[in-house]
């Protein structure tokens, strides 16, 4: 091995260990909780540090946990904590060691997610118009076709759930409103599964993955936009292009990144939603009962599903200004961590935070974030969610659990399990009916 290789390893593995320990204490903060506790449960660690404090001081002193509800929304409406990650000196240093000299997308290509007004504003307004709600919910037909095109390849009584459903789903939808080529699609769906990784803090070959799959889908996405340009559609890169507001325009730059944005924030997050909710409902056998009995909760309980176990565990901020926050000192560039996970079981706002109840009378979170930049595709994520559920729940009212205790990602920014093995029909032999769509209906975008 080379010095210069040398030393590049030595600066990826230092960066590993500041990720990791930073994200152990994410949750951990000496709360005593092991590793493995904290991947099956890190809810009784935000519990025990949301006692000690509900904006709390971060154990390397780098930063800020806000961990209630009300501090969590106030966090995400204020001005002075920044998205632009870019202007935060410590962040920078180690994502670009990491990335090891390669782009890193959230410092390279700003998107939506990682700016600030007035950009964002000017950004999520032209965006935005690609995800007006009357075109989300008109996708519902060629979900459902699609849902059902995954669980007709399914063959016999045991599944991944995960691989089957959960993760082909979002990727397609999104291909689908994109209105990629139908031949595309499989190289289209493997970049975003490399893309994945991207939030696989303290792995950084997989990172490395994801980086290089962001950049030839970049160098893709380019091409497919060149040839929208000559011949539009009905789709959401036309939208891009033709959108117009007050005379401003999306640039080519521009386009691509919103796309590639979609992706990384639209893909994971449904896959997650999909499987964590699932294996919740599967392990509160009385819950999974009751919307059994009455589909009708399903809108109800995908709300449960996301306070319970969100997908997104917490968003980082950073300080552009010294002020104070609840009671606290904010100092320029230190950074917030704006624990979700924390959020949604904030015993000043819930009874019985810890318990998963699909009947919860408006269960309300900040699963999707709040204030400006509240998820753009938060509709499309529960009509996906709508429809998976509606649909396993009819096919397979038997299903179970193989294996009682799934693993666990141990990323914890994006909370996932590895795989969600399940018996379509509770373990008896198979008599799968599975008859997949003959016509393909019409997409409201394609
Ligand atoms: C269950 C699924 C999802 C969850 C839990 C989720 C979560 C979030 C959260 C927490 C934010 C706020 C980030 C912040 O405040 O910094 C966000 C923003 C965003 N999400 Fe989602 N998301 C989901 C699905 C989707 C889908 C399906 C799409 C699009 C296809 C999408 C696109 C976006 C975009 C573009 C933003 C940035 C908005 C902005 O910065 O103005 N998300 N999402």
């Amino acid at each position: 091995m080379g010095a210069r290789q040398a030393a590049t390893k030595a600066i990826i593995a230092s960066a590993t260990a500041v990720l990791r320990t930073a994200d152990r204490y994410i949750t951990g903060s000496s709360t005593g909780a092991s590793p493995e506790e904290l991947q099956q449960n890190p809810y009784a660690a935000f519990a025990k540090m949301r006692e000690r404090g509900r904006v709390l001081r971060s154990y390397m002193n780098r930063g800020w946990y806000v961990l209630g509800f009300e501090e969590a929304q106030t966090a995400f409406r204020e001005p002075r904590l920044s998205s632009d990650l870019s202007t935060n000196p410590f962040l920078v240093r180690t994502l670009r060691a990491i990335a090891n000299g390669a782009r890193v997308p959230t410092l390279d290509d700003p998107t939506l997610i990682t700016m600030d007004p007035p950009d964002h504003t000017r950004l999520r307004k032209l965006a935005a118009r690609g995800f007006i709600q009357r075109h989300i919910q008109a996708l519902e037909p060629k979900i459902q076709h699609l849902v059902d095109e995954c669980l007709g390849r399914i063959d016999g009584d045991s599944v991944d759930i995960v691989e089957a459903l959960a993760k082909p789903l979002p990727a397609i939808v999104i291909a689908e409103m994109l209105g990629l080529p139908a031949q595309d699609r499989d190289q289209f769906q493997a970049w975003s599964n490399e893309l994945l990784n991207l939030t696989q803090l303290g792995n950084p070959a997989a990172m490395e993955r994801a980086v290089d799959a962001n950049v030839q889908l970049l160098e893709y996405l380019a091409t497919v936009v060149e040839e929208k340009r000559r011949s539009p559609g009905q789709d959401l890169i036309s939208q891009f292009i033709l959108a117009e507001e007050e005379g401003d325009k999306l640039s080519a730059a521009e386009i691509y990144s919103t796309c590639s944005l979609l992706l990384i924030a639209g893909h994971e997050t449904t896959t997650r939603l999909i499987s964590n909710g699932l294996h919740a409902l599967l392990t509160h056998p009385d819950q999974f009962d009751k919307l059994r009995e009455d589909p009708s909760l399903i809108p109800n309980a995908i709300e449960e599903m996301l306070r319970y176990d969100p997908p997104v565990q917490w968003m980082p901020r950073t300080i552009t200004e010294d002020f104070e926050f609840f009671g606290k000192q904010f100092r320029k560039n230190q950074l917030v961590i704006v624990a979700i996970a924390a959020a949604n079981r904030d015993p000043a706002i819930y009874d019985d935070p810890d318990t998963f109840d699909v009947a919860r009378s408006e269960p309300k979170h900040v699963a999707f974030g709040h204030g400006i930049h509240l998820c753009l595709g938060m509709t499309l994520a529960r009509l996906e969610a709508k429809v998976a559920f509606e649909t396993l729940l009819a096919r397979y009212p038997q299903m179970s659990l193989v294996d009682q205790k799934p693993a666990w990602q141990v990323n914890n920014f994006v909370r996932g399990l590895e795989s969600l093995p399940i018996h379509l029909n509770g373990g008896a032999p198979a008599q799968l009916q599975v008859v997949p769509s003959q016509t393909e209906p019409a997409g409201a975008l394609g």
